[in-house]
This record gives structure tokens, C-alpha cells and sequence, in this order.
């Protein structure tokens, strides 16, 4: 892994947003969400969006990062109360969102797929039928559950977990028969586990002709942006500007080798 990654602010949130402009740059995310923002057995937070945030704030505005753990769920409110400057936990830009925040140019694409247990018996989407899906409270697994459970016409248990490490014990202890979650997290966990296996066939990203489709059944086709204050357009453009330039200068591809097998 790359560097030594971000300090981890404590819980207590200080300052407001206009005495940090020019300072250290704080940043909301909910930890852990392996390989995007997680803490190693030592305690260092490493991960793919802490390495980009490093190249952006460090490398290309000059600015130092703080990392400020908070509720997925509530991430958002607490962007817009000042409690940080910007949002970087793998979130996905959608249009409820988006009319609360600004998002940055997309940095990421991810899909949506299902983990079960390897030994149960779900092939498909329909063996979900009747069963109990677990997922991150406020996340797009979320959104993508209750898709399914309309069209299972309702039946169907969604259990929203705070944390993403609850859904995979929920999966664990057989309390829930699949984790709706992002692609690459899902699949860092299940290469970790050999209890689980993540649910093969073709889905949204073969639908919306994706070359890059990844081998498994994808729900959703999604983009990963950083969020800010609506009011923050200037802040905004110079981290667009900095995300297009370590994407041509080589370091946003060297991030990525390095947590996804290229
Ligand atoms: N991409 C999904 C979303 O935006 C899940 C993000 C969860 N991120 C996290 N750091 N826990 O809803």
C-alpha cells in the first residue's frame, strides 16, 4: 500500500468551514469500506480514496487532508453543516443526491451485485425471493434492494446496517441470505472469504453496453463523485482541475494498479 495514509480526526468536530479554507482540507467519509477507506492492523487509514485524496489536496492543491469518520447515513446533512469540506467515501452520484451537494467530475465507476454464502443455494436474483437482504443503511445497495423488492411485489426483508462489516456478519450468521453492496467491495471481502461467493450473470452493465463489465451480475451501473457545498463552485473547479491532471500525468492509474489488479 501506498504511503502512510491520512490521520483519522477524532468525533469531535471542530471549526467551521470558512476558517479552513487554505488549511487542512476535512474530509467526511465512513471507514470502513475496504479497498476505498479502511484502517490496516496498525491503524493506518489507507485505501483507494485516501491515496486519490493525497493526490489531489497534498499532491496538487498543496493542502494537507484530514480524514473525519461520520455515519454514511447522515453524510450529507453533516457535509452541508460545515462539519467537513467535502465528502470522499465511495459515494455514488445520483440525482436525489445531487440536489443536495455538487459532485465533482466522476473518479470511479462500480456496479451494484449480490454476495451470498457459497454454499447456499442462490444462483439468481429470483432464488432471493421470500429471503432477507442485507445492506448499508443510505447507500445505493439500499436504493437497489427496495428496486428489488418492489419487484418481487414486496416480498422481500431489507435489514439496513449502519456499517458495511455488519452486513457481511448479517451474511455470515446466516441472519440475511445476500449483501446488496458496490462491486469491488464485495468482491475484496469474498476474495477474503471463501464462505462467499458473489452471484454471477449478466446485468446492468452488459443492458448498458460496458465493455469493462466485470464477470459477476451487476444491478447498477454507477460513478463515484466527491460531493461539496453547492456554495463551494471555486473550491470545486480547482479539485476537477487537479482530478484531471493526476488522471494525465499517470498518478490516478498508479492509485488504482495498486488496489485493483490491473
Ligand atoms: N457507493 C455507495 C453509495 O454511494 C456506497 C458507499 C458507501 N461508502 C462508505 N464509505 N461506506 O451509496
Amino acid at each position: 500500500l501506498r504511503g502512510t495514509g491520512g490521520a483519522i480526526a477524532g468525533l469531535t468536530l471542530a471549526g467551521n468551514a470558512s476558517a479552513q479554507d487554505g488549511g487542512t482540507v476535512r474530509i467526511g467519509s465512513d471507514i470502513p469500506y475496504r479497498p476505498f477507506e479502511y484502517q490496516t492492523a496498525t491503524g493506518d487509514l489507507v485505501g483507494f480514496d485516501v491515496d486519490i485524496a493525497e493526490a489531489i489536496f497534498q499532491g496538487q492543491l498543496n493542502r494537507g487532508y484530514e480524514f473525519v469518520q461520520t455515519s454514511f447515513d447522515t453524510i450529507i446533512p453533516s457535509l452541508n453543516n460545515g462539519n467537513f469540506r467535502v465528502i470522499m467515501s465511495a459515494m455514488t452520484i445520483t440525482e436525489e443526491r445531487a440536489q443536495q451537494v455538487d459532485f465533482s467530475d466522476p473518479y470511479f465507476t462500480a456496479y451494484q451485485t449480490v454476495l451470498v454464502l457459497r454454499d447456499s443455494g442462490i444462483n439468481n436474483l429470483q432464488d432471493l425471493q421470500g429471503e432477507t437482504v442485507a445492506v448499508q443503511k443510505g447507500t445505493t445497495g439500499e436504493a437497489a434492494a427496495q428496486e428489488l423488492r418492489q419487484e418481487f411485489n414486496g416480498n422481500l426483508t431489507i435489514d439496513s446496517y449502519d456499517q458495511i462489516p455488519d452486513a457481511f456478519a448479517a451474511l455470515g450468521n446466516n441472519q440475511a441470505a445476500a449483501v446488496i453492496n458496490d462491486n469491488t467491495v464485495n468482491a475484496e471481502f469474498a476474495q477474503q472469504n471463501d464462505r462467499v461467493r458473489l452471484l454471477q450473470g449478466e446485468g446492468a452493465a452488459e443492458e448498458q453496453g460496458r465493455e469493462d463489465a466485470p464477470p459477476y451480475l451487476t444491478l447498477t451501473v454507477e460513478e463515484y463523485g466527491i460531493a461539496f457545498r453547492r456554495d463551494d463552485d471555486q473550491f470545486r473547479q480547482q479539485v476537477n482541475d487537479a482530478l484531471a491532471t493526476i488522471q494525465e500525468n499517470g498518478t490516478y492509474d498508479e492509485i488504482y494498479n495498486e488496489y485493483f489488479q490491473a
